[in-house]
């Protein structure tokens, strides 16, 4: 066996300016899905990500918002979690680049640099905004790229080109501030000498060796090392030195030794990584030191640890800061007596419907929190974009309809079909114990098990569209096994309850192994499955360990939600404020808003909602279900949770539940809901609750003021109701 991987995983810290966007989830979900895959094959992973806080647009925005920095970006960070939680994000610590560690480190980093002679002082001209009297940050400087002439670029790298330049390089300067015509003062700066010959050999052989970055970066990056002429018949220059220094007022790490000079971001942004992982070792030692008087193995130092040779440290970032990444951040490291990364892995940008670029300034169009308020499976989302993302850097597309038809035909289709197909026989019919396979199912599973090793290698190289792939030709061939042998007819013949048991059971182990390949990208998916076949946390070695004869499997519930196309219209909805008729477009919110607290003078403590017309009512569909189980939310003080039956059918024919979670636990006990009728809104979006998907809404009356006037009444409708009929 050999010694597990030891792996430093990081994404690209954003911006505490604002919100994540798809592109921010996007590149997120790629990184935890290799992380997931390298942790079910053994790997030690610190996966860790932080706030990049510095920087002359954060001090701006703190200003106009009226915060400290500090406390702006802190705003910043609490808003965090719900993106992160909410896709199955998984870092292991979250930290901030104005962190002490950080500034530590940067600062020891320049003084290493310093110390061996790649640091130097110049005096340059710099723009100043005469209005503002400021000396203008390069973000705040606009203009034409001088290498691909783009209008509007920024004033350190070209957003369309991806050149980076000083800003005085920009053609027809502007300040984005005033919009003044800046001019030139003079400073002194501080300079990384990346031009020295020993960087430049240094990063020529570590860009080119066909180790670190992928082929197609190699080959852009090469360009920047070479002098060439230009189309336009200007010559562009070889590596310059770098800028890395800026001028008070700065919201920054102080460089050490000259007052008033600060780093520029992007010097101490990615020793934030460093920083991030320094805070995680840091903490699990003092938690460790809490809690036991021996250390674990995760008591390591920061220094022993990034002292292990095996050691890999891994960055995921955009194709737009691949400068940044590839030539400064491994020069740093190199130069300052530091271990540089193993690998850059470098991906496209996401667009919308072929859309805009869903740049860091510019992303919009498909919001990540919207997307989960509307009760969205995050796993479609992971599940879709793995199956576009393959490893290389070229841009990928969100469109709509193939994403309803990705996660509905493949996901839903083909994988969770296959133990909503078999579950049920092996429960009622066996006890819920497996059988023994004979030969063909067999061969089937050897066939599956074969797959093992070539997806296995697609996760490690990041290509999950062809991991994906892989694996849905797998449920094929499982869907076709199942289609031609038929359990729901086997299970009429009364000679055939051996063979039934065995083709369920081929469905159940094959089940295991889909789950197994899938559960990178379907880690809460992945769970449930666990939990319904009782068996630990599949790790990648699992895939030859089959599930033996007499192995008893739980009660089959419903894994996953097909995607009702009518969402993806509600995802992509313009917000309410944008629609021309924004009351009447979306009456629920309006009233919401406009609601009054109690009113005592009205019905009930409230004003009747606008007028809706008949159409309108028709658009809710409420059936009769019947309360098949009730219980209490552990954890949960308001909610029960009702199983539902609303006379719905599975695709196996069988009965098929909904699950619903209801605020009405201080009202009622479970068994006196259990076994009775109610009304439920059947086509209410699912929604992801802590505790699990809720299925719908039971309808419930109640005073406005509840705490005036207490009580909670579920609806029971009239003898004679039957499940699924509708309500009008
Ligand atoms: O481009 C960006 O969004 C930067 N904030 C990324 C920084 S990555 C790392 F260097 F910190
Ligand atoms: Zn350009």
């Amino acid at each position: 066996m050999p010694a597990p991987r030891k792996l430093f995983v990081t994404t690209a810290l954003p911006y505490a300016n604002g919100k994540f966007h798809i592109g921010h989830i996007m590149e997120y979900i790629q990184a935890d899905i290799w992380v997931r895959f390298q942790r079910m094959t053994g790997a030690e992973v610190n996966f860790v990500g932080a706030d990049d806080a510095h920087g002359a647009p954060i001090m701006i925005a703190a200003e106009k918002a009226g915060k400290t920095p500090q406390q702006f970006v802190a705003d910043i960070a609490a808003g965090r979690k719900p993106y992160l939680d909410g896709f199955h994000i998984a870092f292991d610590n979250w930290h901030s680049t104005d962190a002490p560690e950080n500034h530590e480190l940067a600062q020891q980093i320049y003084l290493d640099l310093k110390a061996n002679g790649l640091i130097e002082t110049r005096t340059i001209e710099q723009f100043f905004d005469p209005e503002k009297n400021m000396f203008l940050p390069d973000r705040f400087i606009k203009g034409e790229c001088p290498r691909c002439h783009s209008k509007d670029q920024y004033g350190d790298n070209c957003e369309v080109c991806g050149a980076v330049y000083a800003p005085t390089d920009l053609i027809e300067p502007y300040s984005a501030l005033s919009g003044a015509k800046p001019v030139l003062r003079s400073s002194e700066h501080f300079f990384f000498k990346l031009s020295d010959p020993r960087c430049v050999a240094f990063l020529e052989e570590w860009t080119q060796n066909g180790k670190h970055v992928q082929p197609e970066v190699a080959r852009k990056v090469k360009e920047w090392f070479s002098v060439r002429e230009n189309p336009d018949g200007t010559t562009s220059e070889g590596l310059g030195d770098w800028d890395i220094s800026r001028d008070a007022p700065y919201f920054g790490i102080e460089i050490p030794d000259a007052p008033g000079k600060y780093f520029y971001v992007w010097l101490d942004a990615p020793v934030g990584y460093l920083a991030s992982l320094k805070n995680l070792l840091d903490k699990a030692r003092i938690e460790t030191d809490i809690d036991d008087d021996t250390p674990a193995p995760a008591a390591i130092t920061y220094e022993q640890y990034m002292a292990q040779p095996e050691l890999e440290q891994v960055h995921f970032i955009g194709k737009d800061i691949v400068t940044f990444h590839t030539l400064f951040w491994p020069a740093m490291l190199k130069f300052s007596g530091r271990k540089t990364p193993d690998r850059i892995c470098v991906h496209g940008f996401l667009t919308v419907n072929n859309g805009e670029k869903m740049s860091k300034s510019r992303g919009t169009g498909l919001d990540p929190l919207k997307y989960l308020s509307l009760g969205m499976n995050p796993e479609w989302l992971r599940y879709y974009l793995a199956a576009k993302l393959n490893g290389r850097n070229e841009d990928i597309d969100f469109n709509p309809d193939d994403f309803v038809a990705r996660v509905n035909a493949d996901l839903v289709g083909k994988y969770v079909n296959i133990a909503s197909r078999a579950a049920g026989f092996i429960g009622k019919r066996f006890g819920g114990a497996l059988g023994e396979p004979t030969a063909d199912g067999r061969a089937l599973l050897v066939a599956l098990r074969a797959e093992a090793d070539g997806i296995r290698a697609l996760y490690d190289g990041r290509d999950y569209a062809r991991a994906l792939r892989e694996t849905m030709a797998l449920a094929d061939k499982v869907n076709e096994y199942v289609d031609a042998n038929k359990p729901w007819e086997l299970a009429k013949q009364p000679d055939s309850e051996a063979r039934l048991h065995d083709v369920c059971t081929v469905c159940i182990e094959a089940f295991r192994l889909l789950t197994l390949y899938l559960k990178p990208v379907l880690p809460a998916l992945a769970a449930n499955v666990e939990a319904f076949l009782k068996i630990a946390p599949l790790q990648w070695a699992d895939v030859d360990a089959p599930l033996p004869a007499g192995h008893a499997i739980g009660e089959y519930r419903h894994l996953m939600q097909r995607v009702d196309a009518k969402l993806l219209d509600q995802l992509f909805e313009p917000p309410a404020a944008e629609q021309p008729a924004a009351a009447a477009a979306a009456p629920k919110k309006a009233a919401k808003a406009a609601a009054p607290a109690a009113d005592p003078g009205a019905p009930g403590g409230e004003a009747l909602a606008p007028v809706v017309g008949i159409d309108d009512f028709a658009k809710v569909d409420l059936r009769i279900a019947k309360i098949l189980a009730c219980e209490k939310v552990e954890g949960s003080t308001k909610l029960l949770r009702l199983t539902l039956d609303v006379g719905e059918k599975g695709e196996d024919g069988q009965p098929r539940t909904r699950n619903v979670f209801s605020g009405i636990a201080s009202a009622y006990q479970p068994e006196q809901l259990a076994g009775k009728l109610t009304v439920m809104v059947a086509n209410l979006a699912p929604r992801k609750m802590k505790f699990g998907l809720s299925e719908g809404m039971v309808l419930a009356a109640s005073h406005a003021d509840e705490q005036a006037q207490p009580g909670i009444f579920v609806l029971e409708p009239w003898p004679g109701a039957q499940p699924g009929m509708r309500v009008r």
